[in-house]
C-alpha cells in the first residue's frame, strides 16, 4: 500500500481544516513540520516563514505551497515553479475584514480616539468641552487609493456611507462600469498625492512599489492629510514618514503593516498622531478561519490530482 502523503503546517489549523486534510494525507503540526519537511507533499505556511530555495532543497517531494495569506512576498513562486510546485494563496476571503480594518484606522486617526482614550484614562477627562478632542472630517474630503484590487475596491465602496469622493492610482483601469458604480477617478501618481486628504494603500509589495512612500512622495502630500496602510509595511520609508508626521505635511497616520515585522519605527513609536497596529488587518475569527479552510481546499485539489482553488497568478 503507498504510504499518505504527508502535509505540513507550521501553524495550527481549526478542527474543519484539519478533517479535510485528513481525507488525502497525515498532518504534521506546528511541533513537527520542519522534521517531516523531507517527505512532505505539501506545505501551509503564512507570511512569517520564508519559502526560498534553501528550504525547497529540504522538502523535495512537495506538491503544493498553501500560503494561508493572501500577500506572497515571502514565497519564491519562481523557485517553486521551476520544481512544478503549486502555489497558492488566499483572495477574496480577507477583503471585507481588511477593508473594514482599514477604515477602522481612518476613522481613528481622523479623529484622534487613541489620543482622547489615553486622555481619559489618564483622569483629564472633566467634562464636555467646545472645543476639547477635535479632529478632521471625512465628508466631502477626498480618498485616496493606490492599488486598486479586491481591497482597494472594497475600502472605496465604503467611502460613499462616508460622503467621501474617491481618486485612485493603479497600474490597471477598472473598467468603465466599476469606476462608475465606486464613484472612482483614475489619476496619476502625482495627482494622488496632490489630492488625497486620505491616502489608504492596498498595492501588493515588489521590487518595483518598495518605498513608494518615500521621502519625495509624502513631501507632496496635502498639507494635514493622512496614511493609512493596511498592505506591507516597504511600501513606506517608516524613517521619512516618521520625519513627515512630526514636520509636516501629514497630520495624522494609521499604520497596521511594517518594514522590519515585528519591530516598529523607534521614530514612529514616540509620536501620538500615529495610531499603530500589530497587523491584524484580516483578524476576525472567521475570516481567519476561511483563510485556513480555503488553504487545505487548495491542499486538497492537488494532492487529489485536481487543480489548485486559488493558485497566486503568473505575474504581476
Ligand atoms: C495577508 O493576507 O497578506 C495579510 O497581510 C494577513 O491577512
Amino acid at each position: 500500500m503507498m504510504p499518505e502523503p504527508i502535509i505540513a503546517t507550521t501553524f495550527t489549523l481549526p478542527d474543519e481544516a484539519l478533517a479535510l486534510l485528513r481525507v488525502v494525507g497525515a498532518v504534521a503540526g506546528p511541533d513537527g513540520w520542519r522534521d517531516a519537511l523531507a517527505e512532505a507533499q505539501a506545505l501551509l505556511c503564512l507570511l512569517t516563514d520564508r519559502v526560498d530555495t534553501a528550504l525547497l532543497e529540504r522538502a523535495p517531494r512537495l506538491r503544493v505551497v498553501a500560503n494561508a495569506v493572501v500577500g506572497y512576498e515571502h514565497v519564491d513562486v519562481a523557485a517553486c515553479r521551476a520544481r512544478g510546485i503549486v502555489v497558492t494563496n488566499t483572495p477574496d476571503v480577507l477583503t471585507g475584514a481588511t477593508a473594514d480594518l482599514t477604515w477602522a484606522l481612518i476613522l481613528a486617526a481622523v479623529r484622534r480616539l487613541p489620543q482622547a482614550e489615553r486622555s481619559l484614562r489618564a483622569g483629564e477627562f472633566r467634562g464636555w468641552g467646545f472645543w476639547d478632542y477635535l479632529g478632521g472630517d471625512l465628508e466631502g474630503r477626498t480618498l485616496g487609493i493606490l492599488g486598486m484590487g479586491r481591497i482597494g475596491r472594497a475600502v472605496a465602496r465604503r467611502a460613499g456611507g462616508f460622503g467621501m469622493r474617491v481618486v485612485y492610482h493603479s497600474r490597471t483601469a477598472l473598467p468603465g462600469d466599476d469606476e462608475r458604480a465606486l464613484g472612482a477617478e483614475r489619476v496619476d501618481f502625482d495627482d494622488l498625492l496632490a489630492r488625497s486628504d486620505v491616502l489608504s494603500l492596498h498595492a501588493p509589495l515588489t521590487p518595483e512599489t518598495r518605498h513608494t512612500i518615500g521621502r519625495d512622495a509624502l513631501r507632496r502630500m496635502r498639507p494635514g492629510s493622512v496614511l493609512i496602510n493596511t498592505a506591507r509595511g516597504a511600501l513606506v520609508d517608516e524613517a521619512a514618514l516618521a520625519d513627515a508626521l512630526r514636520e509636516g505635511p501629514l497630520s495624522a497616520a494609521g499604520i497596521d503593516v511594517y518594514e522590519h515585522e515585528p519591530a516598529v519605527h523607534p521614530g514612529l513609536l514616540d509620536l501620538g498622531n500615529v495610531v499603530l497596529l500589530p497587523h491584524i488587518g484580516s483578524a476576525t475569527r472567521g475570516t481567519r478561519t476561511e483563510m485556513a479552510m480555503l488553504a487545505a481546499r487548495n491542499v486538497h485539489a492537488v494532492l487529489a490530482g485536481r487543480p489548485p482553488v486559488t493558485p497566486v497568478p503568473l505575474a504581476r
